[in-house]
């Protein structure tokens, strides 16, 4: 189902449920229609933030290896649709939806059988929900929607999958709520991205509670022609530019899978702009660190960071007194090495 005419209405009644989430939300889907608009907007920004988050994880080498996937509080399905268009249909058996509203389950099924009409797509039974061998577990802006209960249930299930790619919106609360499933998941999984090691998160020092693991991604350009969108923007109060996102992925540690990022750092949020220099937010096994970096001591990584073409993983090779004196970004890294 698509929007032929977009009502505004709809769209402003689910931006308030949104805006209102602070755990155990209940069903508020009311009709297929209202999953189109959903669909058509919020999932859409959504999804390029899947895009991003998928671009990331490949960066270090992550693939698919399940032959299952449960996209579980699928809504519209939009983090499905992403991760196929990523990774193509093949090296999977089955698709299975879960979400507490039947509504929001049969629109992602259509509109993921209207996309891969190949595909098996089955509604979970929650009941049968229980062990995710060889499944992907994929889970996407669910958590500030849950109460305790459902949040530990979801860890719970989300232990036993072979793999978890989880994305959330990149703001304090969902980044930190996230942050709890990595550290729950970390004693049967390898972090494959955004972490460079294994390590707690440097997050949960005392000194570190203010800050949180986002990044952001890119909205495409045709959306700043688009009077729907623009309109959107407007009523919804969006800014269109700003896609925070925060995200995990992690593989379980039978597959061996952890990529070797012995010397990596990840540049979290967005580099701040100063005359002449940026301040970048570095994590990496030793912690989180706030550099600077000058442009007359190493021009082309710091218009590469100013940029943010590069994605957000790079290698300092000098640091001096909290000033990054040279590095490089990992993809002309991984260029030279065996990743
Ligand atoms: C903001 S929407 C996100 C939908 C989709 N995952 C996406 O990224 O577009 C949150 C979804 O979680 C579902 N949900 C909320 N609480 C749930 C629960 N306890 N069990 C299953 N699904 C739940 C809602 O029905 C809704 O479809």
């Amino acid at each position: 189902m698509s929007v032929d005419t977009v009502d505004w209405n709809t769209l402003e009644r689910l931006r308030s449920e949104f805006l209102a989430a602070k755990g155990k939300t209940g069903v508020y889907w009311t009709s297929p229609s209202d999953l189109a608009h959903y669909h058509r907007f919020f999932a859409a920004r959504i999804g390029w933030k899947w895009d991003a988050a998928l671009a990331q994880a490949q960066q270090v080498g992550w693939k698919l290896q399940s032959r299952r996937l449960l996209d579980w509080g699928c809504g519209s399905g939009i983090a499905t649709l992403r991760l196929l268009e990523t990774f193509g249909t093949d090296c999977l058996d089955e698709v299975i939806l879960w979400d507490h509203s039947t509504i929001a389950c049969e629109f992602a099924k259509d509109a993921i059988l209207e996309r891969h009409p190949q595909l098996t797509v089955s509604i979970a039974n929650p009941n049968s929900l229980e062990s995710l061998e060889d499944t992907i577990c994929v889970i996407s802006h669910v958590l500030n929607e849950l109460s305790l209960d459902d949040r530990a249930e979801l860890t719970e299930l989300s232990r036993s999958a072979k793999q978890v790619f989880w994305v959330e919106p990149g703001s304090h609360l969902s980044s930190r709520l996230l942050l709890d499933q990595r550290e729950a998941l970390l004693g049967q999984h390898d972090p494959i991205a955004p972490c460079v090691c294994v390590q707690k998160c440097p997050m949960r020092d005392e000194d570190n509670l203010r800050h949180w693991c986002h990044f952001f991604a890119k909205t495409p350009i045709e959306v700043f022609m688009d009077g729907d969108w623009a309109r959107f923007a407007q009523i919804m109060e969006i800014d269109l530019r700003s896609l925070p996102y925060s995200f995990i992925c992690m593989d379980a540690k039978s597959l061996e899978s952890a990529p070797q990022l012995d010397g990596h750092s990840r540049v979290l949020g967005r580099p701040r702009q100063f005359k002449g220099y940026s301040k970048v937010f570095s994590c990496d096994s030793n912690g989180l660190n706030d550099y600077e970096l000058q442009k007359r001591d190493a021009k082309s990584l710091w218009k590469s960071i100013k940029k943010g073409k590069e994605g957000s993983l790079y290698k300092w090779t000098e640091i001096v007194s909290g000033r990054i004196r040279s590095g490089q970004s990992a993809d002309e890294d991984f260029s030279a090495s065996s990743l």
